[in-house]
């Protein structure tokens, strides 16, 4: 008899049509490289094996959401797909009014002129770049208000997402309820490296909010892989579905952000939802002079289909199982070979720790740039960096220098295979191998907004 203790996930689909993916060679890829000032994000994707820089529209539609493609109503009014959309996040996430938005960050600006005024706070749970863009382009300030074991990329707490309600308090004493229009939480926080929120501490968050008046904005772009976390390592939930962990976070919220691009598996789209009339009325007016009408929001009437059916498959709990499953197959993979990694493994990628990886680097010869260059050299495997060129400048132009200096492995759902995965891991390995003779960069472009999207860099002697 064989003894097994877990049995494995699989994928709960199969494949009816395929991407051919072209093969480089070393001598190819040096110069792609050096042409895109070492830059992943300027690459072109023609010159890349196996592609993660985003989980962000990258994901493969299923057949339902193809032929759900084609009944899109392309009325400039009231589309029928509209309410389709519309009735999908009122059933899975429970919020009242919805405005679509052509991806999440739409959403964001939208928000941050309707709530944020000059001098406000916005706390969060770690910083998001456009996020964090917009809330400073509406005249807030970002306070960070994650616990401390979210900036240690080898503390294995399971939910690093969590909010320090003590560093709340200290921000509403500082400056009182009134400064602070809401709270900012994201689920599967991105930036630690894909890290749930618990279910006990958001219910801690809403009941201290309530009795200061302050909402609580959900950025809910990965909320389905947050509630497998909670599903999986919370008490109380083990047996909980995930649709229904995802109503309850939803609930404990006033209102929401979200990239569609992301956990509902479309290659593009986005809504802002609120619970309150007034926010609804002045996004629904303030909607129409960025993105268009308020029942298409700069998407077509296909596109608002393709959520609908994705939103509804994102909650399946054998979908996040295996989702979630390859990301942690990729993770152990690395570990098994001595890459060290933010512990515990996250939602959409396998995040390698930069500044243990080279730590003969400083922070300003920028390590996880350089590591993120030196993987598609060795494989075409294209990565992106989470570090100190991602965090920016502050609005005074001092560099922020996060703790977190990180190459994020961002695994596209339903797209590659556990073999995928097998030669992304060598790949690291081999790198590892001879990482002490690597380099760092210089920066020799920098753009003043969301820098990382279009910095260049060259190789430091
Ligand atoms: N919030 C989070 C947590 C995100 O990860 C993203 C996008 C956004 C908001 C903005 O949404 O791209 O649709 O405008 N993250 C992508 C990424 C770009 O690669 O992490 P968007």
């Amino acid at each position: 008899m064989a003894k097994l203790d877990k049995r494995s996930w699989a994928e709960p689909y199969k494949m009816k049509m395929v991407e051919l993916l072209k093969m480089t060679t070393k001598a190819q890829r040096a110069k792609a490289l050096k042409e895109a000032g070492f830059n992943t994000f300027l690459l072109h994707s023609d010159d890349v094996y196996i592609d993660l820089l985003t989980d962000s529209g990258t994901n493969a539609m299923s057949d339902d959401q193809w032929s759900a493609f084609m009944t899109g109503d392309e009325a400039y009014a009231g589309s029928k797909s509209f309410y389709k959309m519309e009735k999908a996040v009122k059933e899975y996430y429970g919020y009242k009014y919805i405005i679509p938005t052509h991806q999440g960050r739409a959403a964001e600006n939208i928000l941050s002129q309707i709530l944020i005024k000059k001098g406000d706070i916005v706390p969060g749970n770690m910083y998001f770049t456009t996020t964090r863009l917009h809330q400073e382009l509406a005249g807030g300030k970002f306070e960070d208000i994650i616990i401390d074991e979210a900036h240690d990329a080898s503390n294995e707490f399971p939910f690093k997402g969590n909010v320090d309600l003590g560093k709340l308090e200290s921000l509403v004493k500082k400056h009182g309820a009134a400064k602070i229009p809401y709270v900012c939480i994201a689920t599967n926080v991105n930036m630690a490296g894909g890290q749930p929120i618990s279910m006990e501490n958001l219910k801690a968050l809403r009941k201290y909010t309530h009795k200061h008046g302050i909402r609580i904005i959900h950025d809910m772009t990965r909320v389905a892989e947050n509630a497998y976390f909670i599903q999986q390592r919370e008490k109380g939930y083990e047996k909980a579905k995930i649709k229904d962990i995802v109503k309850e976070i939803c609930s404990l919220t006033d209102g929401a952000t979200m990239s569609a691009k992301k956990d509902a598996l479309v290659n593009i789209g986005g809504f802002l939802a609120t619970n309150e009339w007034d926010v609804f009325e002045e996004a629904r007016n303030l909607v129409v002079v960025y993105e268009g009408l308020h029942t298409y929001g700069g998407l077509a009437g296909r596109d608002m289909e393709a959520i609908a059916v994705g939103i509804k498959e994102s909650v399946n709990d054998f979908h996040q199982r295996a989702r979630v499953g390859q990301v942690e197959y990729l993770g152990m993979k690395m570990e098994q070979y001595g890459i060290p990694i933010v512990k515990p493994i996250g939602g959409h990628g396998v995040f390698v720790d930069a500044k243990a990886f080279l730590p003969h680097l400083t922070q300003d010869q920028f390590p996880a740039q350089t590591l993120a260059a030196e993987i598609y050299l060795d494989s075409g495997v294209r990565t992106m960096e989470r570090g100190v060129v991602s965090a920016g400048r502050k609005p005074n132009g001092e560099n922020y220098y996060p703790k977190l200096e990180l190459v994020r492995f961002t695994i596209p759902r339903r797209v590659y295979t556990q073999a995928h995965m097998d030669v992304i891991a060598e790949s690291v390995a081999m790198v590892y191998d001879k990482r002490k003779k690597i380099k760092g960069l210089k920066m020799v472009y920098e753009p003043k907004y969301l820098r990382f999207f279009q910095a260049k860099f060259e190789r430091l002697k």
